[in-house]
C-alpha cells in the first residue's frame, strides 16, 4: 500500500491548476445510461471513483474507454440493470445509476451501500423520490430491489426531508424521462447538481431551477447522447487555498469557479489571509500566524463539510480556540486523533470540535481514515517540521488527482513510496 512522505515546513509558493470535480464527474458518466449511444464527458479527473464508475457501466454491459481527459461511455439498446455490493461498498456514489437504470429500463437491483467513515449515510431520501415517481421499491439480501409497473416513471410533486446532493441528482436524472412534470422541493443547491442539469440539458431533458431549492423538470419520451465539460472540483481548488493561507505560503489556484468558493474565501479572510481574485481563478496567502475563527458547515451556499477537515488544520495554528462545528455529517472528525499525534490540541464534544491554536506542529507517521482527512494530513503534514508519513493514501486517490505532482511544482517535498 501506497504512503506519502512529506519533509514540512517548506514554503509553498506558485500556481496549481484545478481538475475537473469528481463529484460533478461521477453523475454527470451516470447520466450517461439515460440514453443508448456513444456519450463523451471531458474534464474528468483521472481518480479511483471514477474508475470504479467505469467499472460499474463495464459490468452493466456499457463500453467505457478512457482517453487524456475525457471519458467515452458507449451505452448498448440493453444493460444488466444490476450494481453489485463489491462496486457498491468501494464508492457510494455508485447509488447514482438507480435514478437513470429505472427511468430508462424500469427496473434495476443496486446493492445498499451501508455506512462509512464518515457516518451513516443512508439512501432513504432517494428511494422515497423515485417512488413518488412510481417506483415499487423492496429491500432484500442488502439490495434495492426497484422496478416500474408499466415500464415508465410518472411525474409527480415530491418534498425531500433533507437536502441531499447525490439524491437530489438521482431523482432529477429519473425525473428528465418520467411521464409528465415533476416538481421537487427542498433540493440541494451545490453547484454539482447545476452542472448536472446542464448536462442533462445537452441531452434534451427540460429542466428549471437546479441551483435552487425547487427543480421543476418536464419529461420526455428520450434522450440523446451527452457531450458535456464537467465543472472545476471546487474541493480540490480549496484544499490549495488553504495551502495557500497557511503562515508563509501564497497559492494561486488557476480554472476554479470563485463563486463555488465564497464560503471557504470568507472563513479564509476572517483568519487573516488574504484571498484575492485572479484573471482565472483565486490565490490565498498566510500573512503571519492566523486569527482564530468559529466555523459550521452547511448545505451550499455555506461552508462545505468536505473543506472542514483541510480547515482545521489551518485553525490548529491559531493564534486562539475556534470551534468548528460539523452539521452535515455526524461522525466526520476522524482526523481529529491523527492531528493530535501531530501535536494539534484539538478536543471534540458530540458535534462541536474546540480547535486551541499551537506555535507550531511536528511531523510524525498518521493514518487517513477517509478522503478529506487524508487532505487535512496532507495539509498538516506540510505545514509541520520534520517528517510526515501518510498512511492508506487510497482513501486520497480517490478524490483527489496527482496530489504530490501538483504540490512539488510549488516547493513542496513530498513523495510516493511504496510501504
Ligand atoms: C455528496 O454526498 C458528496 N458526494 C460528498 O462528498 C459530500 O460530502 C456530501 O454530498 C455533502 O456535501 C458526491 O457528490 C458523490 P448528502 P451525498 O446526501 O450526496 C443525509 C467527498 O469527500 N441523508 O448530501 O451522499 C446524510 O446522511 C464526499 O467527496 C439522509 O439522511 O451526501 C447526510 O447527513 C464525501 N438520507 C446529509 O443527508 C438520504 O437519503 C447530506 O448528505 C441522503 C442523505
Amino acid at each position: 500500500m501506497d504512503k506519502i512522505v512529506i519533509e514540512g515546513g517548506v514554503p509553498l509558493r506558485g500556481t496549481v491548476a484545478a481538475s475537473g470535480a469528481k463529484n460533478a464527474a461521477l453523475p454527470v458518466v451516470a447520466a450517461a445510461l439515460l440514453a443508448d449511444g456513444d456519450h463523451v464527458v471531458r474534464n474528468v479527473p483521472d481518480l479511483a471513483d471514477v474508475r470504479t464508475l467505469g467499472r460499474l457501466l463495464a459490468h452493466m454491459g456499457c463500453a467505457v474507454e478512457r482517453g487524456a481527459d475525457a471519458l467515452a461511455v458507449r451505452v448498448p439498446g440493453d444493460v444488466k440493470p444490476e450494481a453489485p455490493y463489491d462496486l457498491v461498498r468501494t464508492m457510494r456514489a455508485s447509488v447514482l445509476v438507480l435514478g437513470p437504470l429505472l427511468a430508462r429500463w424500469g427496473r434495476a437491483r443496486v446493492s445498499l451501500p451501508g455506512g462509512c467513515a464518515i457516518g451513516a449515510r443512508p439512501i432513504d431520501q432517494h428511494l422515497k423520490g423515485l417512488e413518488a415517481l412510481g417506483a415499487e421499491i423492496r429491500l432484500e439480501h442488502g439490495y434495492v430491489e426497484a422496478r416500474v409497473p408499466g415500464g415508465r416513471l410518472s411525474g409527480a410533486t415530491f418534498t425531500f426531508d433533507k437536502e441531499t446532493v447525490t439524491g437530489t441528482e438521482n431523482v432529477m436524472m429519473a425525473a428528465a424521462l418520467a411521464d409528465g412534470r415533476t416538481v421537487l422541493e427542498n433540493c440541494a443547491r451545490e453547484p454539482e447538481v447545476g452542472d448536472l442539469a446542464a448536462a442533462l440539458a445537452r441531452m434534451g431533458a427540460r429542466i428549471e431551477g437546479a441551483g435552487t431549492h425547487e427543480i421543476r423538470v418536464d419529461g420526455v419520451a428520450s434522450l440523446r447522447p451527452l457531450d458535456h465539460r464537467v465543472i472545476p472540483d471546487r474541493i480540490e481548488a480549496g484544499t490549495f487555498l488553504v495551502a495557500g493561507a497557511l503562515p508563509g505560503n501564497d497559492v494561486a489556484v488557476t480554472g476554479c469557479v470563485p463563486s463555488h468558493l465564497e464560503a471557504l474565501a470568507e472563513k479564509l479572510r476572517a483568519a487573516g489571509a488574504s484571498v484575492t481574485r485572479t484573471a482565472d481563478g483565486l490565490r490565498a496567502a498566510g500573512r503571519g500566524r492566523p486569527r482564530p475563527v468559529d466555523v459550521k458547515t452547511a448545505p451550499f451556499p455555506g461552508f462545505p463539510t468536505d473543506m472542514q477537515a483541510q480547515m482545521m488544520v489551518l485553525l490548529s495554528l491559531a493564534s486562539g480556540t475556534s470551534k468548528v462545528t460539523e452539521t452535515v455529517f455526524e461522525n466526520r472528525f476522524m482526523h481529529v486523533l491523527e492531528l493530535q499525534r501531530l501535536g494539534a490540541d484539538i478536543s471534540v464534544d458530540g458535534r462541536v470540535a474546540l480547535v486551541r491554536g499551537v506555535a507550531g506542529l511536528s511531523g510524525a507517521p498518521v493514518m487517513a481514515s477517509d478522503l478529506r482527512a487524508s487532505a487535512a494530513l496532507l495539509l498538516a503534514g506540510l505545514a509541520a517540521s520534520g517528517t510526515t508519513e501518510v498512511r492508506r493514501v487510497y482513501h486520497l486517490d480517490r478524490g483527489y488527482e496527482h496530489i504530490e505532482r501538483k504540490l512539488a511544482p510549488l516547493g513542496a517535498r513530498i513523495r510516493r513510496e511504496r510501504a
